[in-house]
């Protein structure tokens, strides 16, 4: 294990956020990663591709990097088809990989940055999709006695960028491999956003699975701020759900708002939307800022600290709570104390 250099965590965080960590180790399996948990003393925190983290300056804990590689396919039945990667793979090349091998369900989650394990912690989704459609099973080690176990979909409690590995399993498990049940005949979801004018667009009238994975990188180029360009972990936010009767409410002071059903006598806002709305979009405050084509994201214009973005986010938090009565909570993982500050409950 390694003393982090003054570099530090800045590549292998999208913010882009200097961070000096206690150590550093990579793991390539599960046997490396038992004996640097065992090694560690204090606290560990497990890094994918660091793409929806908000580090501190200081961080006292050892950082365990996930590097397990592997694609296979394991199982075959009809049209199904099993794959199992390894927590360490890029996301993207697991879609890219599916997609040439003709097999689909993740299409619409192409270009999401991260890693295979870490896909499960918020349940990913994009265009429509969540990975709970696909999600077959996972393997974890449990931190503190080496052990693995596995999860089905009910044990992993997946919910809107939520799952039991943000709630009662917090901090647990580390995650190793990811099991997805894909389909050489899926049902292909046009249905969100932008994607059948994307399809129009194109001259595509009948579209395979490779032409919705193409249609929805193009649709995110097009929104999302690239990190290797300009620091951001994505959208900053979670959609809140709230009331349909509040929605009624701000109708009447602002007009149509776009939203979406989220069960019985609740819809989720765009959190955008209201960022936009409350006039935040594009504003920039010396080192970071709100983008300025995407309000839910925050931005680093290159050496923003995390107590500086926290400070921009609990503004913006205030005034649109002020504005629509609506509380944002945080989608990103604010690491060290300081995230308290954005918890529901210490709301201001
Ligand atoms: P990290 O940021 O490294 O870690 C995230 C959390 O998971 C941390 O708490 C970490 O400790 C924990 N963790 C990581 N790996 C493991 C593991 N193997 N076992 C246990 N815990 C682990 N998300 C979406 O859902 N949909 C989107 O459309 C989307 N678009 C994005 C666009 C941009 C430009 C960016 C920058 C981010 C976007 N995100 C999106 C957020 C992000 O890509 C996902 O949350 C992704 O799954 C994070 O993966 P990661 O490997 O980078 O995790
Ligand atoms: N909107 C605005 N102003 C803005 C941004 C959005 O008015 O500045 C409006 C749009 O016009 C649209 C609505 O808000 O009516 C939704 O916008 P968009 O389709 O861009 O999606 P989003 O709700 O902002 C969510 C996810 C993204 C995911 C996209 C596509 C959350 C918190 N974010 O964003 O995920 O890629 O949908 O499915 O659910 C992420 O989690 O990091 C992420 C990028």
């Amino acid at each position: 294990m390694s003393p982090l250099h003054p570099e530090s965590l800045r590549p292998f965080n999208t913010f882009g956020l200097d961070c000096q960590a206690r150590g550093y180790a990579p793991f390539e399996d599960a046997d490396t990663l038992r004996r640097w948990l065992a090694e560690a003393d204090g606290p560990v925190l497990i890094l994918g591709g660091g793409s929806n983290l908000l580090l501190p300056e200081k961080l006292d804990a050892t950082v365990l990097h996930n590097r397990i590689p592997g694609k296979n396919v394991i199982h075959t039945e009809g049209d199904q088809v099993m794959v199992q990667a390894g927590g360490g793979e890029r996301w993207h090349d697991l879609v890219t990989w599916a997609v040439d091998y003709g097999l689909g369900g993740i299409e619409n989650l192409a270009l999401i940055p991260g890693t295979v394990g870490a896909a499960p912690i918020q349940n990913i989704g994009a265009y429509g999709v969540e990975l709970t459609q696909v999600f077959h099973q996972l393997e974890a080690i449990e931190r503190s006695s080496g052990q693995i176990r596995c999860f089905d979909r009910e044990e992993c409690r997946f919910g809107y960028r939520d799952s039991i590995f943000k709630q009662e399993e917090k901090d647990r498990w580390v995650i190793l491999n990811v099991t997805l049940r894909l389909s050489r005949r899926p049902q292909l979801q046009l249905d969100y956003g932008d994607i059948r004018k994307a399809l129009a667009a194109a001259g595509i009238g009948s579209p395979e699975i490779r032409d919705v994975c193409e249609a929805v990188i193009r649709i995110r180029q097009s929104k999302l701020p690239d990190p290797g360009q300009i620091g951001n972990a994505g959208s900053f936010f979670k959609n809140p759900v709230v009331p349909s009767a509040l929605l009624d409410n701000l109708r009447e002071t602002w007009g149509e708002i776009p939203h979406y059903p989220a069960g019985e006598g609740q819809v989720k806002l765009p959190a955008g939307w209201l960022i936009e709305k409350a006039g935040w979009k594009g504003t920039r405050r010396d080192r970071c800022g709100v983008h300025e084509k995407q309000a839910l994201v925050l931005v680093n214009y290159g050496g923003a600290t995390q107590q500086e973005i926290l400070a921009l986010a609990l503004d913006i938090r205030r005034d649109v709570r002020q504005k629509f009565g609506v509380l944002l909570v945080p989608e990103v993982n604010v690491i060290g104390g300081s995230g308290e500050a954005l918890d529901p409950d210490s709301a201001s």
